[in-house]
């Protein structure tokens, strides 16, 4: 099989669930989501100087899982690629997809009034380029909210605030994005409420529907994209986690009860390396109830953190290797899961070093590439997850 022909594979088979599944209702919205041929007559300038994907000895990781029809792919951890060609190759040559993670209010709104697309159009043109599928995050965060927004945003004008944010910025990429995280990290139980929400700003101005209302004007500006909740801290055996994944199954009901038009759930499964309450059958079941629900499943911020794992590097690289492992291979039996994503692909940018620095100031290695782009046991324990499964 050629190699566009594995990356059509694993879109067409996604929008092959959405036909069946009523959402995607014509020919023509499949057509608006496919690949878009890569346009050799401009290069983008992070791979001016290069090939734009050099021959690799061994199938690379998305190739491998496009092989079982997944889409494997990376938020880069920078802002720029322009000014690193080798991240911006390592990211062509092992990913189907490129999650924009600088779509957040605080990067694109520095006055009430405007919006600075600079960051993400930029990565928007290298995926173009490459031919990279691409996925938004995210359009609606109870933090990284702008200095002004405290000062302008009040219940009066709030609503009409966050369809204006919503419209805009889906408009511009409409008929370009695989999916978007349109409300993240709306759950969280500590808060007290009873129906688990956070207490956050947006509830705080427009009550618990706006996670609704943030769905329905996403849904009606770009038809075609696959829209997602995204949380986290679902993934161990704890009665935090656990409450978590109560809170999380709810919250999917309440959107069917609802008809909220909400496709697909997103986990980020940051994992703990040092954390051995990973419970495979609690684990696999709860990805089978959200799959009976109805919903897809992405994994969407995948990496392992590695704070508190031993400073020798070939003992801390095979347990992160290990945990990638363990979780993947009950990941990939759930044929609701369609993408496996990850929040970087090198070392070189994570935000592990920034929010789970090392007490021995070591770098962190949380990722499939070291800092220099080779690839660590962590690389072959994916590779491996996506060969051994039988999808
Ligand atoms: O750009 C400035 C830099 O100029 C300054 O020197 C430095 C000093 O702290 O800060 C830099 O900005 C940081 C920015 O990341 C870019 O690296 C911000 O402080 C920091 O708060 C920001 O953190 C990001 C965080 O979301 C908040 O937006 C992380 O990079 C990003 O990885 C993280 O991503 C989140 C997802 O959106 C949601 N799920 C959890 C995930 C990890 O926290």
């Amino acid at each position: 099989m050629k190699r566009r022909d594995l990356l059509y594979y694993g879109l067409s088979s996604w929008a092959a669930c959405r036909v069946q599944s009523g959402l995607l209702p014509t020919q023509a919205s499949r057509n608006a989501i496919a690949p878009i041929s890569p346009d050799t007559s401009q290069v983008h300038p992070a791979l001016s100087s290069q090939e734009s994907t050099r021959s690799h000895p061994k199938p690379t990781l998305k190739q491998r899982a496009a092989a079982k029809n997944i889409i494997y792919g990376a938020e880069c951890g920078t802002l720029s690629l322009a000014e690193e060609p080798d991240l911006a190759e390592a990211i062509a040559q092992e990913c189907a997809m490129l999650v924009i993670g600088c779509l957040k209010w605080q990067y694109l709104r520095p006055t009430p009034y405007t919006y600075d697309f600079t960051y993400a159009d930029g990565l928007a043109e290298f995926a173009r380029q490459q031919n990279l599928q691409m996925r938004g995050h995210t359009l609606v965060w109870h933090i990284e909210q702008p200095q002004w927004f405290q000062e302008i945003v009040n219940p009066q004008n709030a609503e009409r605030v966050l369809v204006e944010h919503i419209q805009t910025v889906m408009q511009r990429y409409a008929g370009r994005m695989h999916s978007w995280d349109v409300v993240n990290e709306a759950i969280q139980p500590q808060d007290g409420r009873s129906d688990q929400l956070r207490q956050s700003p947006w509830l705080n101005l427009l009550g618990s529907d706006y996670v609704d209302l943030a769905f329905h004007i996403a849904a009606d500006t770009d038809p075609d994209t696959l829209l997602v909740y995204n949380d986290y801290g679902v993934e161990y055996d704890t009665a935090d986690h656990e409450s978590r994944r109560m809170a999380t199954l709810n919250l999917l009901e309440r959107f069917k009860t609802k008809g909220t038009p909400v496709h697909a759930l997103g986990i980020q499964s940051h994992l703990v390396g040092d954390q051995s309450d990973f419970n495979p059958e609690r684990f696999r079941r709860f990805l089978g109830d959200v799959a009976s629900l109805g919903f897809k499943i992405l994994i969407t911020e995948l990496d392992v953190i590695d704070q508190k794992l031993p400073a020798n590097i070939q003992q801390r690289d095979r347990r992160v290797a290990q945990v990638y492992q363990e979780y993947l291979d009950v990941v990939l039996d759930e044929p609701a899961v369609i993408a496996i994503l990850q929040w970087g692909l090198s070392d070189r940018h994570t935000w592990i070093s920034q929010f789970f620095p090392r007490p021995d100031g070591l770098p962190s290695r949380p990722l499939p590439l070291d800092a220099e782009l080779k690839r660590k046991p962590a690389w072959s324990a994916i590779a491996q997850a996506f060969d051994r499964s039988t999808r």
